[in-house]
């Protein structure tokens, strides 16, 4: 029995209505990114720590009854992780979900797309920064771009849509692939969006200015204008364009320049058990050890709503220091 206030659902201090959750299911990546993987020491998160896929299932059920009715499921990399397709069926089972989505580097990709489109899941977003193999092995330490360029083939081919192609600006290693990136979008029906490089990994800390919206959109807008597209129920951050007659769009993702935190619909759940209501900031919610000490679900509930209420009105990249959040890595963006 749900009391007034879980009716209302997860609506914070200034009003905005939580409906989204981003559920990281193992910190491990099989990549390191050099935006993303920190250059010192990575702390690891011993086994335990972890929630079993029974536990990520209860709390999203608990999350639904609040009015959760997005999921994406995110990592480190999702498919590290064994029985994730298992998982993601029982997901796709919870009631009064309307999108269940993945971010994924692809790497591992290819062999499960035929499953996930089978439980139902169509909305991938996929990171690939450089469409050269050499540079892909420069920016994540692997030699693996092909793999990566025939799951987004595939995928496509079976019918995922949208096919996401998350693309971090990195000034000095892609800024001359901006185009050519672009230019994916006249033949492909797959939404390229490009991300300001937030303040983690170990570059950032070389001190690499970032590569913003306005620049790269000015190197885009080369090619052909850009004309707006109109935002619908449950978009993310990006802002949506698309050139005359092409297959796909292209995304802006103004992490740094301009921050959404006016419109942040989202919470987040962490593989270790912790409930993350800002992206940007450190603050994180245990709901862990009541989960395990066998909280019902009122009370999982109260954890959820005491979370929320407590949501930061805005981050301050500016003042942020990566060091105090050493892994994007196991944040899963
Ligand atoms: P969809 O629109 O549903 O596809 O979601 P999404 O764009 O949030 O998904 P994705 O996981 O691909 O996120 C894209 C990138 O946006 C992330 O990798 C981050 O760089 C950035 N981002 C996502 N959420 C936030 C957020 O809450 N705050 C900030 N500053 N950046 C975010
Ligand atoms: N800045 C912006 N986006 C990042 N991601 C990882 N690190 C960063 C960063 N420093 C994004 C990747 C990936 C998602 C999981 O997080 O593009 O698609």
């Amino acid at each position: 029995m749900l009391t007034t206030s879980e009716q209302k659902g997860l609506i914070d201090a200034y009003q905005r209505h939580i409906n989204y959750l981003r559920i990281s299911i193992t910190d491990h990546c099989n990549l390191q990114c050099l935006y993303c993987v920190p250059s010192g020491a990575v702390q690891k998160v011993s086994h335990e720590s972890i929630l079993r896929y029974e536990e990520i299932l209860r709390l999203a059920a608990v999350g639904v009854q609040l009015g959760i009715t997005k999921l994406r499921v995110t990592g480190g990399e999702p498919f590290v992780r064994k029985g994730c397709c298992g998982f993601l069926e029982k997901l796709s089972r919870i009631k009064g979900l309307s999108d269940i989505s993945l971010t994924t580097n692809g790497i591992l990709l290819q062999q499960h797309l035929p499953r996930l489109y089978e439980i139902g899941i169509r909305r991938l977003n996929i990171s690939l920064d450089t469409l050269d193999p050499d540079k892909y092995s420069k920016i994540t330490g692997v030699n693996a771009f092909d793999r990566v360029w025939e799951a987004i083939l595939s995928a496509l081919e079976i019918g995922f849509s949208p096919v996401k192609i998350n693309v971090v600006a990195l000034n000095g290693i892609n800024d001359d692939e901006l185009k050519a990136l672009a230019n994916l979008t006249f033949k492909l029906p797959v939404h390229v969006r490009f991300i300001e490089q937030m303040p983690f990994g170990s570059r950032y800390t070389q001190n690499q200015s970032a590569l913003l919206a306005r620049q790269i959109r000015q190197q885009i807008e080369t090619i052909a204008p850009l004309l707006p597209v109109t935002r619908q129920e449950n978009d993310g951050p990006a802002r949506r364009f698309r050139f005359e007659d092409a297959a796909g769009e292209i995304g802006l993702i103004t992490a740094v320049s301009r921050h959404f935190c006016s419109e942040c619909n989202r919470l987040r759940l962490t593989a270790d058990g912790r409930i993350r209501t800002c992206l940007l900031s450190n603050k994180t919610t245990d709901i862990k050890t009541a989960l395990r000490n066998g909280a019902t679900d009122e009370e999982l509930a109260g954890i959820f709503l005491a979370a929320v209420a407590d949501k930061p009105r805005q981050h301050n990249i500016d003042s942020f220091r990566s060091s105090e959040l050493n892994r994007m890595v196991s944040i899963g963006g």
